[in-house]
């Protein structure tokens, strides 16, 4: 009876490190909601960089090269990178000689977006970060060329919704180029990720055209579509041109220390390393 005992324990405590493994390594949080993805992030922040070894041609082939070219009737265009993590994307795109625009990239863990500061120093003249989360884009409708979003969707608990935020800020024939998580751990992520088939319905039941799917990475697609509708708008703009209030969604001032509400009044400040903090306020009055 104690070999039983044993037995049982040993299988509750691997049973527990298959969940623990699951829970934190595979799915980084996403199932214990958006907190806990943050802070993963936040406390792996420092070493993000050296655990995903970026090789710059591959990043320039697949990434800053095709979205470049796909841009390229665009004079001056405005870029959103959603979950930028570091600034992977910004530092792709601004490589590329012809890309001539502007990138606003944004993300819900303060720490990545330090890092991403350094990262990105040399290009800081046509880079804004912003701490805000991805399922309030603290934009106005259809004022973006093009709307990245990479690695990232499966880790928020409602794909969907984001989405929904990507193409809202895009404008009509503007780019989208997001991820779809395939590979053998996109089983373990129910409702985060999906089959190519769903996944490409979905984009379907949005306002998106074109669309096409292309092998990337084990883990990873890449999905690239155009916003349907006459193309208009998008181009660099002053940034409250195209920001709006998170919380009431009211026009935006550049004055003080910061970002202000017209209507509701609330401050955004714009923090000593230049990350315009959005979430600090908008977590705390929504
Ligand atoms: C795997 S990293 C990808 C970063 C970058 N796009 C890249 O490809 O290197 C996922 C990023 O999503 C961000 N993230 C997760 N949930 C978010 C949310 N709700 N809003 C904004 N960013 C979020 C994390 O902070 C993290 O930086």
């Amino acid at each position: 009876m104690p070999w039983l005992g044993l037995g049982l324990g040993i299988l509750g405590l691997l049973a527990l490190a298959a969940l623990a493994y699951w829970q934190l390594v595979v799915a980084e949080g996403t199932y214990l909601g958006p907190r806990a993805v943050i802070l993963m992030y936040d406390l792996s922040a420092r070493l993000y960089e050296r655990i995903k070894k970026y090789d710059v041609g591959a990043e320039q082939w697949y990434l800053g090269l095709p979205l470049t070219l796909a841009l390229d009737q665009v004079p001056a265009p405005l870029v959103l990178d959603v979950a930028t993590g570091t600034g992977r994307l910004p530092r792709a795109l601004m490589r590329q000689a012809a890309f001539d625009g502007r990138v606003i990239a944004l993300d819900l863990s303060r720490r990545m977006l330090a890092q991403g500061v350094r990262e990105t120093a040399q290009f800081s003249d046509r880079l804004t970060f912003i701490w805000q989360d991805a399922r309030n884009l603290p934009f106005h409708n259809n004022v973006f060329d093009a709307v990245t979003c990479l690695e990232a969707l499966e880790f928020t608990p409602r794909p969907s919704q984001v989405l929904e935020e990507l193409v809202r800020v895009l404008r009509p024939g503007g780019v989208l180029l997001v991820t779809n998580r395939i590979g053998p751990q996109a089983k373990l992520l129910p409702s985060r990720a999906y089959p190519r088939d769903e996944f490409l319905a979905l984009l379907g039941s949005l306002d998106l055209e074109d669309t096409s799917l292309r092998l990337w990475q084990v883990d990873y697609d890449l999905v690239w579509a155009v916003k349907a509708g006459q193309p208009r708008g998008g181009g660099i703009r002053p940034l409250p041109e195209v920001m709006r209030c998170p919380v009431c969604r009211g026009s935006m001032e550049r004055g003080g220390d910061g970002y202000h509400c017209t209507e509701c009044t609330r401050e955004y400040p714009v923090a000593h390393d230049g990350v315009i903090e959005m979430a600090r306020v908008s977590r705390r009055t929504t």
